[in-house]
């Protein structure tokens, strides 16, 4: 049941810069060269892309699917399309979960954004000039070490997300994405041409794309997995919410290969350069943890001509990214409030922005007074947080919707749906979605999780 009705984007164009903005965020300039680092390098890198194209690009499919066919938010659209296809209503379990991953999602990823606004304000102020790599981690702990700043910058980062969802997603959205991609990569090619002049751009290619069999983990693996999820924004409905603005007559298949195109593009392009700047950098390890691109690159800003000026527009730009993707992180929670009981999209974006960010005070303790803290498997309530919703919430989602579509949808409503994608994606895509995506994402949570587990009931 619900009160009011859906738009539908206007201009072509729209869904791609939309789930472009989505997928583009902390997940690929922060998250992804930290966790390679952490994971061993060229072996995790392999897994990431082996999964983004056999789970995350045939799931995104789906997900549009799902919600361009319902037009509606997640939740509803789940309830709507398991009664098209007579399916049990606990399927609809789905848009439920979606919307908690999403909540605990946005509590840490505005805290990792309040860091990056801070950063936007050291390189305008000039101070990454002439840093070091212990001058560079010294800056950083101050940083974390000021619980009082990190809640404030994490608070206003949360305010920024409310007030773009209050005024409707269409109109802040679309203006931004349109100029930034095109300028952050342009500042990606730059950062790029420095990194093979000035860092250790040899040794970084081989840490990022050589491998070695003993380097593979199955906990590597499972943080891999949920990085593909992560990463595109699939298994929790930020791409069903915006797939459900997305007009009829686009093809979802190019469409979600431009965006996986693109958001790969952008990982491995920051990976490469971070790596190049961390091996030619004594005191900063590629090992670092959730610090890595915030102690390297201010080293390489502080030492580059015009550092002053390319430190700053690179973060302006990554706030800017994080931004587009925490919209869409409380995009669905929102659009359920407004169309089932009507609630105004300001109260339904307060609310919800209200527990994402009392729910974030946990990670912004986390790096200082709460850093002992064990909540969950031995780690601290940032990386609990992050390890359950993204590791294992978004995968859960993405099986469901995968097994959703592959098994539950009649063929009728698929073929309708997709009339005009290529014979061969849609020939293709089916039974990967039906077999291999859900398998292997069972097979890699079962063996991801119960590793973690015994060590810390073994120990
Ligand atoms: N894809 C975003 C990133 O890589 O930073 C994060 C994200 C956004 C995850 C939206 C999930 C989501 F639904």
């Amino acid at each position: 049941m619900r009160l009011k009705q859906h738009v539908i984007w206007g201009q072509r164009g729209s869904f791609i810069l939309a789930a472009t903005g989505s997928a583009v965020g902390l997940g690929n300039i922060w998250k992804f060269p930290y966790i390679t680092g952490e994971n061993g390098g060229g072996a995790f890198v392999l897994m990431y892309l082996l999964f983004v194209a056999t789970i995350g690009i045939p799931i995104m499919m789906a997900e549009i699917l799902m919600g361009r066919r319902a037009r509606a938010n997640p939740i509803i659209a789940t309830q709507e399309l398991c009664e098209q296809a007579g399916a049990h209503k606990a399927w609809s379990g789905l848009g439920w979960m979606g919307v908690l991953a999403g909540l605990m999602i946005l509590s840490f990823y505005t805290v990792i954004a309040g860091w990056t606004l801070e950063y936007s304000l050291l390189a305008i102020e000039g101070k990454f000039t002439g840093l070091d790599g212990d001058a560079s981690n010294a800056l950083f702990n101050s940083l974390l070490a000021d619980s009082g700043k990190v809640l404030q910058w994490h608070t206003v980062f949360t305010l920024m997300t409310i007030a773009i969802l209050a005024l409707g997603v269409t109109r802040g959205l679309e203006a931004s994405v349109r100029w930034m991609m095109p300028l952050l990569f342009l500042l990606l090619f730059v950062l790029l041409g420095y990194a093979i002049k000035e860092g250790d751009f040899e040794t970084s290619l081989r840490f990022m794309f050589s491998f070695k069999l003993e380097d593979m983990s199955w906990e590597g693996a499972l943080v891999a997995m949920g990085h593909s999820f992560f990463t595109l924004s699939l298994g929790m409905g930020a791409i069903m919410a915006y797939g459900s603005y997305m007009p009829s007559n686009q093809s979802v298949g190019s469409t979600v290969l431009i965006v996986a195109t693109l958001d790969t593009l952008v990982a491995l392009i920051v990976g490469v350069a971070i790596f190049a700047f961390v091996f030619a950098t004594p005191g900063i390890s590629p090992g670092a943890g959730p610090g890595l691109m915030f102690v390297t690159l201010p080293v390489a800003f502080g030492n580059m001509g015009v550092g002053a000026i390319i430190g700053t527009v690179f973060f302006v730009m990554v706030v800017l990214a994080a931004w587009t993707s925490t919209i869409s992180l409380l995009e669905p929670g929102v659009a359920y409030l407004n169309e089932r009981f009507g609630v105004s999209r300001i109260i339904a974006s307060l609310l919800l922005g209200f527990i994402a960010w009392a729910l974030g005070l946990g990670s912004v303790y986390s790096f200082n007074d709460w850093a002992d803290v064990q909540i969950l498997w031995g780690k601290n309530f940032f990386d609990s947080m992050d390890f359950v919703a993204t590791n294992i919430m978004l995968p859960l989602g993405g099986m469901l919707i995968a097994l959703f579509v592959g098994w539950k949808l009649r063929d009728e409503i698929i073929l309708h749906d997709l009339k005009f994608e290529a014979a061969w994606i849609f020939r293709l895509w089916r039974p990967v979605l039906k077999y291999l995506s859900p398998i292997a994402v069972l097979l890699f949570l079962i063996n991801g999780i119960f590793p973690v587990m015994r060590k810390v009931f073994v120990e």
